[in-house]
C-alpha cells in the first residue's frame, strides 16, 4: 500500500499520520509507504522533539518517505547518510524515514515516482539564513542536471510525480483560488512547466500551498495538505 499526503511542519500537522484516526492503517506493516510532499520538519534541530517524533513515526505500521519542502534544515538533512534504494537516492533518517533526494526516479512496488522537493519561501523578510531559512531551498545546477539525466533514462515516462510546488502556471492558479496570495515564479516552477508537457504521468501531486486542490488545468494534477490519497 502506497499513501501520499501533504505538508506535516514537524508535529504541527503531523496527526493526520495517526493510525487511530484512520482505518486503512490497521492493514499496514513497514512494507507499506506514507510519503509526504515536503515540509517534513524534522530534521530542524536534532533535539529532543525531532528526535521524539522520529520515533514516533518509526512505531507507526507504516515506512515514512519525504521529499523535501523549504520548511527544511537543509544543512542537518544533507548530513544524513545518503544511500541507493529502490533504484534512486535517499538519505536515510532513521530505520524506517527515508529523505527522497532531488531528481531521482525510485521503483516502490512496481510503481515509478520521480521526486525533486524544494521551493521559494514566501516569508523569507521574516526568516535568518541558517536558522529558519535556507539558500538549498531551491535545487543546484547539479540537481538539475540529475532530474534531466533520470527523466532521459526513463524516457520522460513514470506512473507519479511528487514535488513540493508546482509548475508556475497550475501555481498562478493556486494563487487565484486563494486570493491575496502571490508565488513568485521562480527557477524551479519554470523547470517543472518545461517538463510538464513532455512527461508522461498517471497522477502529479505537490504540498507547499497548504490547500487540497485538484488543478483545472490539469485533474491529474493535485495538491495535498490535509488529504490523505491511497495508490490504486
Ligand atoms: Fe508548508
Amino acid at each position: 500500500m502506497i499513501l501520499i499526503t501533504g505538508d506535516i511542519h514537524g508535529n504541527k500537522d503531523i496527526s493526520k499520520l495517526d493510525n487511530k484516526l484512520n482505518p486503512v492503517y490497521k492493514e499496514m506493516t513497514k512494507k507499506d509507504y506514507i510519503i509526504i510532499c515536503g515540509d517534513f520538519g524534522l530534521v530542524w534541530d536534532n533535539g529532543g522533539e525531532d528526535k521524539w517524533w522520529r520515533k514516533w513515526l518509526d512505531s507507526k505500521p507504516f515506512t515514512t518517505l519525504f521529499i523535501d519542502g523549504n520548511h527544511e534544515n537543509f544543512d542537518l538533512l544533507y548530513e544524513f547518510p545518503e544511500e541507493e534504494w529502490h533504484g534512486g537516492k535517499v538519505h536515510r533518517i532513521s530505520d524506517s524515514i527515508l529523505h527522497l533526494m532531488r531528481g531521482q526516479v525510485f521503483d516502490i512496488q512496481g510503481k515509478t515516482f520521480f521526486t525533486m522537493g524544494g521551493a521559494e519561501s514566501h516569508d523569507k523578510e521574516y526568516r535568518t539564513v541558517g536558522r529558519s531559512l535556507w539558500l538549498q531551498e531551491l535545487p543546484s545546477d547539479v540537481e538539475y542536471s540529475q532530474a534531466l539525466a533520470n527523466l532521459e533514462k526513463c524516457g520522460y515516462k513514470v506512473d507519479y510525480v511528487i514535488f513540493h510546488c508546482a509548475p508556475t502556471d497550475i501555481q498562478n492558479e493556486i494563487a487565484e483560488v486563494k486570493q491575496n496570495h502571490t508565488y513568485s515564479e521562480n527557477r524551479l516552477t519554470e523547470f517543472f512547466s518545461e517538463i510538464r508537457p513532455k512527461l508522461e504521468y498517471k497522477r502529479w501531486f505537490c504540498g507547499h500551498y497548504h490547500r487540497n486542490y485538484v488543478s483545472s488545468i490539469d485533474p491529474d494534477f493535485e495538491i495535498l495538505y490535509s488529504r490523505m490519497i491511497t495508490l490504486p
